[in-house]
């Protein structure tokens, strides 16, 4: 048997729990792995909640991204073997935090060894999203890129991809996250009240690009810093956006290979700052969902 964290049914955190499975079998293009690290993300508890719809099966087994060591390939498979050190998104119904799980091939890459499977396990999904959000509109060196919720898992990995590609970046976070926004080479600017007033400060003719991982009021209270609404791209609230005139945040099929690459290389860090063991995957989940994790909230199995 093996362990996998799940929920019972749509709501509270109330329901979850640790239960045992069978070890997961893969399907067509799907592989198994041994389980090294699974990232935690808004998106675990935005299910569970119900937000993204309740056509999931319960129990239904909680994260969507994992690192792991492939143990049984399904038919269809090109490329993987028994063996290979692999990260990628979690196959529908399986879940990340688990001892063992599936993964849809056709989103697994090779983890390269210069790569821990902590930092491999932030990579399918928060800085992929990452790498999207910073490349959907591409700005030149120098332009400025206003960035909400610069201290989480995604936007930690936007500031540093931001200074990469030498953009001027104002990462916008609360203050015990001030240190850990400048380490990214970003202009550190304080949420709450009066954001727009300390933007307008270091960016007086405004910014070219706004990157929205937080939503809601947050982001309408900075839009008119963009000369051009179109250039507002959000990854947490789709609807703000378009009422504003900006975008929903597209994905990628390239961005997990591209920004493993950049990760290999040493050019970003995923901060993996915050790690539970599966036994405590609740308090991990309940760390992402208090909207104030700094960098990735990150669940490893006991050896
Ligand atoms: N569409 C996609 O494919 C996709 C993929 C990944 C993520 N997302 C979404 O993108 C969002 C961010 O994801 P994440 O993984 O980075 O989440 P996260 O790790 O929880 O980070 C969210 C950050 O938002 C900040 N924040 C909260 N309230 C704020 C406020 N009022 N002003 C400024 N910052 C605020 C928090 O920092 P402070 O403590 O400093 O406030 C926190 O660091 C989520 O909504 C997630 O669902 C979408």
């Amino acid at each position: 048997m093996s362990k996998v964290y799940v929920f019972t049914d749509y709501g509270g955190p109330g329901t979850q729990q640790l239960i045992d499975r069978p070890v997961p079998e893969p399907g067509h293009e799907e592989l198994a792995i041994e389980v090294r690290a699974a990232g935690v993300n808004p998106v675990d508890w935005k299910m569970r909640e119900g937000r993204l719809g309740r056509e999931w099966s319960l129990p239904a087994p909680m994260g969507r991204e994992a690192a792991g060591v492939v143990i049984a390939v399904g038919d269809g498979i090109e490329g993987f073997a028994v063996g290979d050190e692999v990260l990628g998104l979690v196959a529908p119904g399986q879940g990340g935090l688990a001892e063992h799980t599936l993964l849809s091939a056709s989103t697994a890459v090779a983890k390269p060894e210069e790569i821990s499977f902590i930092d491999a396990a932030t990579i399918p999904v928060a800085a992929a999203t990452a790498y999207d959000a910073t490349h959907q509109i591409e700005l030149e060196p120098g332009q400025t890129l206003l960035l909400l919720g610069a201290g989480g898992g995604v936007g930690l990995m936007a500031a540093q991809i931001g200074r990469v590609h030498e953009f001027t970046v104002l990462g916008v976070a609360g203050a015990a996250k001030r240190g850990l926004v400048e380490s990214t080479g970003a202009v550190f600017i304080e949420s709450g009240s009066g954001v727009a007033d300390r933007v307008r400060e270091v960016a007086p003719k405004g910014v070219d690009l706004i990157v929205d991982l937080v939503g809601g009021d947050v982001l309408r209270s900075v839009a008119d810093l963009v000369a051009d609404p179109a250039r507002i791209i959000s990854a947490a609230d789709p609807d703000a956006a378009v009422e504003l005139g900006g975008r929903t945040l597209a994905r990628t099929s390239e961005a997990m290979g591209k920004i493993t690459e950049v990760i290999q290389y040493g050019l970003v860090d995923p901060h993996a700052d915050t790690q539970y063991d599966l036994n405590d995957a609740g308090q991990a989940i309940a760390a992402v969902e208090t909207g104030h994790a700094a960098g990735k909230v990150v669940v490893v199995p006991e050896g």
